[in-house]
């Protein structure tokens, strides 16, 4: 390099929810504000953060093969500084600078403003074999990253963060004990963030929370937060994740109904379909309330498309009660589900429950099987039914095959149709001719009018 003090570049890799994909942004931004260059690739990165998750323990192997596969690199270029970053960092700490000796720093959800620092001072230490290893995982009860710029994609969308943390005890989950307690942003600064994108050109935004619905912050809860960001200028699209079904209320609904810039989608996390594995999963409400929840949603919004996520062989569930869940996917009919097999994680209060009612990976399996077929058949039912729709498409981005473009339709859908690069960012009405089952295969309405996005 012939300049004298050429940036150092930096490399952030996200695994996980959405949350994680913001946190990376996040992350990007605060090191680029430090001169930081922000590659695609670990190649030649002098930084590789490994921006992580912990919710289920598959997520947490992927992650120790990846380090171990960075560290090939760094065997190349000893210089080379890696991180962990997340949920998982905050999970595991000190025992994952033991799991893996070549990580130089690990970082908690609630460490990002000092990674700069941190950084600098292993970066002092010239001689890579006299680093010392350095974790940042105090968890702040008031850390929400106003003021710093995140660094996000050019383009149509973007996530907002309005809370971090979670106030519930899921006995299943490590969220709260990894992020700590919900924290919700003030809401005319979420507002300046959301006019700001707007004037860059953003259309659409998704709010981000754990929790998101149980924002609250002073006299302001979700269902205004929800309705002023659908209403600032040039904003054509919100969408929220992940909503908790007890605070799916009717004032949500309401906004929901009455601003047209929310989306008919609704994420509905039902976790099971019985009652007393909801108990003891603690969330907090029972079958009959999930489905007058249900209720009240298709009531005021007959179209809006529904997803979930369900665990299957929680501790304890018998087949009967897995049935119980399989009779609620059927009574529902969500458009999506996102379905998963108890995963224990250390330190959550399902851990304590009697050592015979964990479920054998085998039968856990097996349920889950069950419950995907199901759920990818009434997926497939409702979507070979809304062959022939024109739906209005945002284009988000290029199709796998070369001339096409993919986008969503308000309710969440994927559609594919012809189009080239140039055309991401716009809105288009779009027949949607074929489904897969899952996507669709469409082709722009002719004579429907093409609204360029902003
Ligand atoms: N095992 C399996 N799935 C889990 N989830 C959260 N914790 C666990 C766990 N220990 C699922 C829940 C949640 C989604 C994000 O991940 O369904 O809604």
């Amino acid at each position: 390099m012939s300049e004298k003090n050429p940036a150092k570049r930096a490399y952030v890799e996200t695994y996980g929810c959405q949350m994680n994909v913001s946190d990376g942004e996040l992350m990007e931004g605060i090191l680029a504000a430090q001169g930081y260059e922000i590659v695609r690739s670990p190649e030649h990165a002098d930084v590789v953060l490994v921006n992580t998750c912990a919710i289920r323990e598959h997520a947490e192997s992927r992650v120790l093969g990846r380090v171990a596969q960075l560290n090939g690199l760094k065997r190349e270029r000893p210089e080379m500084v890696i991180g962990v970053t997340g949920c998982m960092a905050q999970r595991m700490g000190d025992d994952l600078l033991e799991r893996a000796p070549y990580v130089d720093l690990v970082v908690g959800p609630d460490g990002y403003r000092s990674l700069p620092s941190a950084l600098g001072r292993i970066a002092k230490v010239e001689e890579p074999r006299r680093r010392n290893q350095l974790t940042v995982l105090d968890l702040d009860p008031v850390e929400n990253y106003q003021g710093l710029e995140q660094r996000r994609a050019d383009g149509p969308m973007a996530w907002v963060p309005i809370q971090r943390g979670c106030d519930h005890r899921c006995t299943f989950c490590i969220v709260p004990y990894v992020r700590g307690p919900e924290k919700n942003r003030e809401p005319g600064e979420v507002l300046a963030e959301v006019r700001g994108l707007a004037e860059q050109g953003v259309t659409e935004v998704t709010l981000l929370g754990q929790t998101v619905n149980s924002y609250r912050h002073g006299d302001t809860a979700f269902p205004e937060l929800l309705r002023s960001v659908a209403r600032v200028d040039g904003i054509r699209r919100v969408r929220f994740t992940s909503p908790h079904p007890i605070d799916v209320t009717p004032a949500l609904v309401e906004v929901m109904a009455e601003e047209a810039a929310v989306c008919e989608h609704l994420h509905l996390p039902a976790q099971s379909g019985s009652n007393r594995t909801l108990k003891r999963m603690l969330r907090r409400y029972s079958v009959e309330e999930l489905l007058d929840k249900v209720d009240l949603v298709r009531d005021a919004i007959p179209d809006i498309a529904l997803s979930t996520d369900i665990i299957v062989a929680f501790p304890g569930e018998t087949d009967d009660e897995y049935r119980e869940t399989l009779a609620l996917m059927r009574t529902v009919r969500f458009d999506d589900a996102y379905t998963y097999k108890y995963s224990l994680r250390e330190g959550t209060p399902a851990t304590r429950l009697p050592a015979e009612d964990f479920i054998s990976s085998e039968e856990a399996q097996e349920r889950l099987e069950g419950l995907i077929d199901l759920s990818r058949s009434i997926q497939s039912e409702i979507n070979h039914s809304e062959v022939g729709r024109v739906e209005e498409v945002l284009i988000e981005k290029d199709g796998r095959h070369s001339g096409q473009v993919l986008g969503r339709t308000r309710r969440n859908k994927v559609v594919v149709f012809d189009g080239d690069s140039a055309r991401i960012g716009d809105y288009a009405h779009v027949a949607l001719d074929r489904t897969t089952g899952a996507t669709f295969a469409g082709s722009e309405a002719v004579d429907a009018m093409t609204v360029a996005g902003a």
